[in-house]
């Protein structure tokens, strides 16, 4: 028999930590939160959940949980660049946002970060 500690514990071995739980979440509304110290943006749309790097590559704005949603997008509120929600890449293809994997088990919401590396 599988028991929930076995799922966590299988969770926490391949890396990833949990976030938050699934009700926490509004529906089309983003939520910021930090992994290992790394800052990341995390999504519930149509009760599935996406997770992205909160920091644009355009000028390095902190807003993409603030984002608007449109269709598969979600667009920054500083000056409107895509980013695909599933893939993190631009609406022209090009790569945009680091996107992270997700795992939910039962009510609960787990990002997969690697640490943030430090080069100095
Ligand atoms: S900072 Fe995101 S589009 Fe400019």
């Amino acid at each position: 028999m599988i028991k929930n500690s076995d799922h966590l514990k299988k969770f926490e071995e391949e890396g990833f930590t949990y976030v938050c739980s699934f009700g926490d979440l509004k529906e089309y509304s983003g939520k910021r939160f930090f992994v290992n110290d790394v800052e990341i943006a995390v999504f519930k749309i149509n009760s599935e959940v996406f997770a992205l790097s909160n920091i644009c590559p355009h000028q390095q704005t902190h807003l993409i949980y603030d984002g608007f949603i449109e269709g598969e997008f979600v667009v920054c509120p500083a000056h409107g660049w895509m980013f695909n929600l599933r893939t993190g890449k631009k609406d022209s293809g090009s790569n945009g946002l680091e996107s992270y994997p997700v795992q939910i088990f039962e009510d609960k919401i787990f990002i997969k970060v690697s640490p943030k590396k430090n080069n100095w």
